[in-house]
């Protein structure tokens, strides 16, 4: 099965692991470009108004593979809408797919996930993977939710989030 990972991010912490996850598993990796510039504010109108913002590369490159494997964070309990594009675009040409997500999490946001997937793109994904930022810190260092959206993670925590997402997708 061709595989393609198609990565976004705000603040990095998904194009690092979708970087490290193509690199241990030997996948293509694309990272989504916007036409305009990302603010925090153009996230909220982003989401509150269901907006579909200008992408590149374009969402028939998803053509060339069997499986395709989004990896980006969660805003306000939805979809990062840069990937807005390429779900409307699977709805009419289906395939296989997952969300891989590093976030804040927030309660049942895997479950909203799951709607928005569905609203977006009719199909169900093959499977959803949330790893939350707080899960990696110890009591010590846990962070408030605040904090979450700024939280870049490290190395090392990237490595721990890459050995479980690679797992994950072996045994797929
Ligand atoms: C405006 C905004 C809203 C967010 N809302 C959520 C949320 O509803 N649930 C969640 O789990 N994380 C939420 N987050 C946290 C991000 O998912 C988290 O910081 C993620 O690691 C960012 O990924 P990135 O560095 O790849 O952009 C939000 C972040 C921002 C900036």
């Amino acid at each position: 099965m061709k595989k393609i990972i198609i990565s976004y991010s705000f603040t990095g912490n998904n194009d690092k692991l979708a970087e490290n996850v193509s690199k241990e598993l030997d996948i293509k990796h694309i990272r989504i470009d916007e036409n305009k510039k990302r603010t925090i504010w153009t996230i909220f109108f982003d989401v509150i108004f269901k907006r579909t913002p200008k992408v590149n590369p374009e969402p028939y490159i998803l053509n060339d593979y069997d499986f395709i494997i989004f990896m980006g964070p969660v805003w306000m309990g939805k979809v990062a809408t840069p990937f807005h594009k390429y779900l409307e675009y699977l709805k009419n040409n289906p395939k296989k797919y997952a969300y891989i997500s590093i976030c804040g999490g927030s309660q049942d946001s895997d479950i909203k996930i799951l709607t928005c997937l569905k609203e977006m793109c009719t199909i169900a994904p093959t499977i959803i993977v949330e790893k939350h930022i707080n899960d990696l810190l110890t009591k010590e260092t846990k962070i408030e939710a605040k904090d979450v959206m700024k939280y870049k993670v490290s190395e090392s925590e990237i490595k721990q989030f890459t050995d479980i997402i690679v797992q994950r997708l072996n045994q797929l």
